[in-house]
């Protein structure tokens, strides 16, 4: 072979090991310096604070030696990894009441133990990429067209619906007050929940389980989420589905967010018992197609959104 193309090869080579040394250092720092892995370091070190070396040797010596590990809460029966707890790892240490976020104690601790972690994750209520270990990808922000964003503060009550079909049982007024104007503005007239009501628009009944990539997000003015469709589709049907019959309802915010909240927990699922809240003897929910007296329609509706202070969420 001749003296110039070897020397080229050798050149070429080098370059490329110096390339792969190069990746191979940026792979090693990246993972040593994981988000999470800053976070569960801050844990460590508040928590050796709030125990104090002296007051109990022990536990403060096991926190010590703690190592940065990955977290999961792994649900067979609805397939979802959580690894939400490898960042919010305090979620249920009360000493953390008030520590920023993530290591935050959970605002609704009894929350968690009638859901225990363990057993429920935290995508259930919350919406989000379970799988995800870095903040953007755990959709705390809307990601372009992602299916599973966080849910927003204002509909959270939706994910209890998901569950809980006696509303008042839970004390759940966003679901309650939703589900009064469903029925006292007619929207049974045009739409069908478990085979009640009118066929003009789509069947609601699996309307929290539709897959976003069914709604065009184009027309709206605020983050490109399915929840926020829904938000901005009650708000102006026409400006969000150029040519929709359904017509605007002058409803205040926290009116349009208790109709969204209830057409978002409407689902067709049926858990196991063990996810399955028990229901009082008899109940059946409200029919929500009974012919009302002839409300203005158009015009704010009389119920209170938030009649029933008990939850606020
Ligand atoms: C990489 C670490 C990380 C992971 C993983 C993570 N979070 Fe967070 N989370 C944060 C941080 C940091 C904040 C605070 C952000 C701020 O101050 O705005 C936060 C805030 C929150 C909040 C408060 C509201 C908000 O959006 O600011 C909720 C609710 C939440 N996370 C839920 C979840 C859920 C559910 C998951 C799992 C799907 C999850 N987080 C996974 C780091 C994480
Ligand atoms: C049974 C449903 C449920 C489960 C399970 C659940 N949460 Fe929550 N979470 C809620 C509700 C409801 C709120 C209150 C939302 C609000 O502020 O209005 C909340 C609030 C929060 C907040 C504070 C949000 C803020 O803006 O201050 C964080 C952070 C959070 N949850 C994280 C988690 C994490 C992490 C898990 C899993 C370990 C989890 N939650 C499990 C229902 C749940
Ligand atoms: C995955 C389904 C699921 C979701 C989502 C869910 N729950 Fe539950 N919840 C349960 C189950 C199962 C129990 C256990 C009680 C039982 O067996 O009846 C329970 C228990 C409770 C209890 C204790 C009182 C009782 O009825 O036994 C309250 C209160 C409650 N949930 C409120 C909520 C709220 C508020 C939310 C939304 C933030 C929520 N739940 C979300 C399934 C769920
Ligand atoms: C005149 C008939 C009519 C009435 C009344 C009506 N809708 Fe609709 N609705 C439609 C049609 C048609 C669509 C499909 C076109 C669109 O996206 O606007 C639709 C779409 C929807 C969607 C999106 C469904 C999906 O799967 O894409 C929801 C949610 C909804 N309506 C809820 C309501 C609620 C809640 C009310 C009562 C406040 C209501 N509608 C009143 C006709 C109606």
């Amino acid at each position: 072979m001749e003296k110039a193309v070897l020397r080229k090869l050798t050149t070429l080579c080098v370059v490329c090991g110096l390339v792969c040394l190069v990746l191979l250092g940026v792979a090693g720092f990246r993972d040593t310096n994981r988000e999470w892995k800053y976070y569960q370091e801050d844990y460590r070190e508040k928590l050796m604070g709030k125990l104090g070396r002296d007051k109990n040797p022990a536990m403060y010596q096991r926190v010590a030696e703690m190592k940065p590990e990955l977290k999961q809460v792994v649900v067979t029966e609805w397939q979802t990894v959580d690894r939400c707890v490898t960042c919010h790892i305090s979620i249920e240490d009360p000493l953390f009441a008030q520590a920023g976020q993530p290591l935050k104690t959970h605002p609704y601790p009894e929350l968690l133990k009638q859901h225990p972690v363990e057993r429920f994750g935290c995508t259930i209520c919350h919406g989000g990429q379970g799988l995800a270990t870095t903040y953007y990808g755990s959709s705390h922000e809307p990601i372009h067209n992602w299916p599973v964003t966080l849910v927003t503060k204002g509909l959270m009550q939706s994910r209890c619906g998901y569950c809980h079909k006696d509303f008042e049982a839970i004390k759940a007024d966003k679901l309650i007050a939703g589900r009064a104007l469903y029925q006292e503005l007619h929207c049974a007239g045009c739409h069908q929940i478990n085979g009640q009501g009118g066929a003009v628009g789509p069947d609601l009944s699996s309307f929290a389980d539709k897959d976003p990539s069914n709604f065009s997000l184009e027309n709206l003015k605020g983050s490109r989420s399915k929840q926020n469709w829904v938000i901005e589709h009650f708000q102006d049907p026409q400006r969000v589905s150029p040519g929709s019959p359904m017509r605007g309802y002058a409803m205040s915010d926290k009116q349009v967010e208790a109709l969204a909240s209830y057409v978002l927990s409407l689902n067709q699922r049926e858990f196991t018992r063990k996810y399955t809240p028990k229901l009082r003897a008899g109940y059946l929910p409200p029919r929500v197609d009974t012919v009302l007296p002839e409300p203005e329609l158009g015009t704010t509706s009389k119920v209170e959104a938030d009649g029933n202070r008990d939850l606020r969420l």
